[in-house]
């Protein structure tokens, strides 16, 4: 192939970031949140070679950052999960029953978890993923959510380290999807609306 045909646009330009009315939280803004928190878990947890566990896909990102943020010994692993959408609702919004189709490679038992999250909704996902872990005894079990749309919560969910509080809206970017796109883009912002619920 020529590079010819490779078309030269800027990220500013190209059609992904046409498709976001407004953006909420910048790279830089999500980057300089994410070096607070891993400082802040560094030293919380010194000595103790945490394990982060997180959920496949959408926290991949914040996931990666999050690791190369913090500057003691850790460790990470990834679960999956499948949810049904109910009928007619978007992937994204989808509230149906949760079930675990990856599991951890590493052992929980007596190790310090912190549970990694892209955002916490209504955080019925959260509690049902919890309550598996804590089965497996671990010495401590702590929440770190880069996004927390607190004003949709149906179950308590302690929160230990949060990013940044989100408007109960549907967002996309920086891990969260629409229809599994737009999860690449580095910042988060509101798709415009005309291209949210496409039959
Ligand atoms: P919860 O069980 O309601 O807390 O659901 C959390 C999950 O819903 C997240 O892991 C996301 O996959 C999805 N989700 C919630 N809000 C958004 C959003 O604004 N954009 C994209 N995905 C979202
Ligand atoms: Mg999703």
């Amino acid at each position: 192939m020529q590079a010819s045909s490779f078309p030269s646009q800027s990220n500013e330009s190209n059609g992904l970031t046409r498709d976001i009315s407004r953006v909420l939280f910048t790279q830089e803004e999500i980057q300089q949140r994410i070096g607070e928190l891993g400082r802040q878990i560094s030293s919380d947890y010194a000595g103790l070679n945490p394990l982060f566990v997180g959920v496949l896909k959408g926290v991949v990102f914040f996931m990666s950052d999050l690791m190369r943020a913090i500057t003691i010994p850790a460790r990470m692993d990834f679960i999956a999960i499948s949810r049904y959408a109910p009928q007619g609702q978007p992937h994204g919004q989808a509230k149906g029953p949760v079930r675990l189709i990856k599991d951890l490679e590493e052992t929980v038992d007596r190790q310090h978890v912190i549970f990694v999250e892209d955002v916490i909704d209504t955080g019925l996902t959260l509690n049902y993923l919890l309550r598996i872990l804590k089965t497996r005894s671990p010495a401590s079990l702590e929440v770190c959510a880069m996004f927390d749309k607190k004003e949709h919560r149906l179950v308590d969910t302690p929160v230990r380290y949060r990013g940044f509080d989100l408007p109960s809206r549907f967002v996309v970017g920086y891990g969260l999807d629409y229809r599994e796109g737009y999860r690449h883009l580095p910042f988060v912002g509101e798709l415009r609306p005309e291209l949210l619920n496409l039959a």
